[in-house]
């Protein structure tokens, strides 16, 4: 049996604030987990921390043009600051830049260096001879050997959206720089996963089948694709040095050193808490510690099968009991991304809805992507608040403390017998806590929430049916037994709902003068004694109006015109010229027979928005020619009179009824727009052109 429970979340890159897309997927299901078992009374440690490692932080002070430290210092406090804002309650909240970290890393790295756990190998890759750096996938660019776009990524064309190698590149180069890049051999240390093949396909396919189908499905297609030696070093200057004699310029990988800062951020704690926390060792290394990782789908792979072998390496750690991942959450039907500003920042969020804490936190465990890819849009956020928490739950509460106020001089009214309704109604509150606490347990927060929300529901219910107000002008004792009744169903709610609204749930505490939050009195009809004092009430959720909704979409419209527009100046920027064609011989050029003719007349061509046609003087006579390209003229007639160039020796060809008779010749500008080619002097129509 476990004797208490280390919860973990995936330490966010400092390279940006947390966005709605974090909170989903990690963030709040974790906290709410941790909130339960510290009603429960377990013994829990909720560790997170900043992820300041990595190429993403030093491509973000890149762009701001700024010292990788300035980066993470500034992110590393906005997102600490955002997360304690939000009620997300972490025992301890560090970063991989600190002292400790490093050196906890670099010690654990080094163990397993000197105990033979890795290989070191030798291989060829990406190298910039003029700043003397080898590059990240990411930082490699070249055409798309696909769809042959220009500036695809060493990992992706996101023109046709293949997954790509930096080998595949057509003419690879360093993105910031553009210089054109060479192969040159690097070593570094590998973690051979392949010899952990074993012990992970029993520990996991066969120990823990109980794993979310999502997560225990991701490991099973790498494990079925066989494991492979993967490198845990990277040659960046920004990072932990490993710790090895002539290994200068070669640091940690960040995917080795982001996982140990969950034991290094452990052991900062306690260290300076032992009183209250304890050895880390008894959190890390003892059998009766469950590990839970909360954590996003693109964190799977490292955290159930990379940090396992990196532990079982080590061979005195503890292994993880269960790995909750959530899919991912989009925004307005757009994928989430830092790099875009397509998000909702929790810091942002918080400025403009500062005590609004709960709705959030309300809505994205409702929409919560835990099965699926969920979307969040502001229309759901406005319509859950004030459909759900402000006419049902802020409704129910609402009417019993008011009612109370005016009828009872703000004191729990003293109930006499109950009716059979009054009973039925009782009934449903007897296996909450068991059905919270089974949802709970089983990571299903999204049917927890459901469940507590139905609560609220059978209590607003409750009222509506019994009409307090208006069997006050008759029957004052019953309108006492009712009105107990619902403050009772209030009461529960506050703790029901505590792991998942706190701010809400201390709120309705004090409203209703209950001083603490007993999980284990859920389900009694017995929370507040008759006669007792309710506290000062006010509203427990607001209607959301029209306005602040629209703010909010108004500003993710202006950052999709941003991004359109950056878009097309990226575009620009890194425009290349494609890849010379297989070369032709003269006798092939020959055979196409390209002329200059006069424009006579160019016009649209009814019920087409491409087609123009135009009307040319050849030399021999009259020639109709239709080309797609009246998005680039509005104004056909600034064409007439030039002379263009076209092939002449196409078969015709009908469009829109009208014939073609060969093609005019035209580049695409940076708009993408067509431009016809035109002759730079003046020459005889009909001429050839070679
Ligand atoms: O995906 C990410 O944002 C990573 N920074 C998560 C790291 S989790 C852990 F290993 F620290
Ligand atoms: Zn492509």
């Amino acid at each position: 049996m476990f004797k208490r429970t280390l919860v973990t979340t995936a330490l966010p890159y400092a390279n940006g604030p947390v966005h709605i897309g974090h909170l989903a997927g990690v963030y709040v299901p974790a906290d709410i987990y941790v909130r339960y078992l510290r009603l429960k009374g377990r013994d829990v440690l909720f560790v997170g921390g900043s992820d300041e490692h990595g190429v993403p932080v030093t491509i973000r002070a890149r762009k701001e043009g700024v010292t990788t430290q300035q980066v993470v210092d500034r992110y590393h406090e906005l997102i600490k600051s955002s997360f304690e804002r939000f009620g997300i309650s972490f025992d301890v909240y560090s970063r991989t830049t600190s002292a400790i970290h490093h050196q906890f890393a670099s010690d654990y790295f080094r163990k397993l260096y000197d105990a033979g756990k890795f290989i070191e190998q030798t291989t060829e890759q990406f190298y910039d001879p003029e700043t003397g750096h080898f590059l990240t996938d990411r930082n490699i660019r070249g055409e798309c050997p696909h769809c042959h776009a220009p500036g695809a990524y060493g990992d992706q064309c996101e023109k046709c959206g293949s997954t790509l190698s930096p080998e595949e590149l057509i003419n690879p180069y360093n993105a910031e720089t553009g210089n054109a890049l060479v192969k040159k051999p690097t070593s570094h240390w590998y973690l051979p996963l392949d010899q952990y093949q074993e012990w992970l396909e029993k520990w996991i396919l066969e120990g823990h089948k109980e794993w979310r189908p999502n997560v225990y499905g991701q490991c099973k297609s790498w494990l079925d694709g066989g494991l492979r030696p993967r490198a845990v070093t990277r040659d960046l200057d920004w990072g932990i040095p490993v710790p090895v004699e002539g290994a200068e310029g070669k640091v940690l990988y960040v995917w080795f050193d982001a996982p140990i800062g969950y034991i290094s951020n452990t052991k900062e704690l306690c260290d300076a808490q032992p009183e209250r926390w304890g050895k880390w060792e008894t959190w890390w290394k003892d059998e009766s510690t469950r590990l839970i990782h909360f954590i996003g789908k693109d964190n799977i792979v490292f955290h159930c099968i990379v940090f396992p072998a990196m532990l079982k390496a080590d061979g005195s750690y503890i292994l993880p009991d269960n790995v909750p991942s959530n899919e991912f959450l989009n925004l307005e039907g757009d994928k989430i991304s830092t790099s875009r500003n397509w998000a909702v920042w929790l810091n942002e969020y918080l400025d403009d809805f500062p005590d609004k804490q709960d709705v959030l936190r309300y809505v994205l465990t409702a929409n919560a992507p835990e099965t699926k890819d969920n979307d969040f849009t502001w229309a759901d956020f406005q319509a859950r608040n004030n459909n759900e928490l402000v006419a049902i739950y802020g409704n129910f509460v609402n009417r019993a403390l008011v009612l109370t106020n005016k009828y009872f001089e703000g004191k729990v009214p003293n109930p006499s017998d109950f009716t059979e309704y009054d009973r039925q109604t009782i009934d449903e509150f007897k296996n909450v806590k068991a059905q919270l606490e089974s949802l709970l347990e089983e990571f299903r927060f999204r049917d927890a929430l459901k469940e507590a929300m139905n609560l609220a529901r059978i209590g607003n219910k409750y009222l509506a049916d019994t009409e307090p107000w208006k069997l006050a002008k008759t029957d004052m004792a019953r309108t006492a037994t009712i009105l107990n009744l619902a403050l009772q169903i209030a009461a529960n709610l506050s703790i029901a709902f505590e792991p998942f609204l706190p701010f809400s749930s201390a709120k309705l505490r004090n409203m209703l003068g209950l001083k603490d939050v007993d999980w284990n009195a859920l389900g009694s009809l017995d929370l507040l004694p008759a006669g007792a004092p309710l506290g000062e009430v006010s509203l427990l959720f607001e209607k959301m109006e029209d306005a602040v909704i629209q703010n909010q979409l108004d500003r993710l419209a202006r950052i999709k015109k941003e991004n359109e527009e950056a878009a097309k100046q990226a575009e620009l920027a890194n425009w290349k010229p494609q890849g010379i064609k297989t070369p032709v011989s003269i006798e092939d050029f020959d055979k196409l027979d390209i002329r200059v003719a006069t424009v006579l007349d160019c016009q649209p061509v009814k019920k087409s928005e491409r087609l123009l046609q135009f009307k040319l003087s050849d030399g021999t006579g009259e020639r109709i020619i239709l080309s797609g390209i009246a998005q680039s003229y509005p104004d056909p007639s600034v064409l007439v009179g030039k002379q263009v160039l076209f092939i002449a020796n196409f078969p015709p060809r009908k469009m829109m009824g009208i014939e073609s008779q060969g093609m005019i010749l035209s580049a695409v500008d940076a708009d993408g727009k067509l431009v016809v080619t035109t002759v730079s002097r003046p020459v005889h129509d009909g001429v050839s052109v070679g």
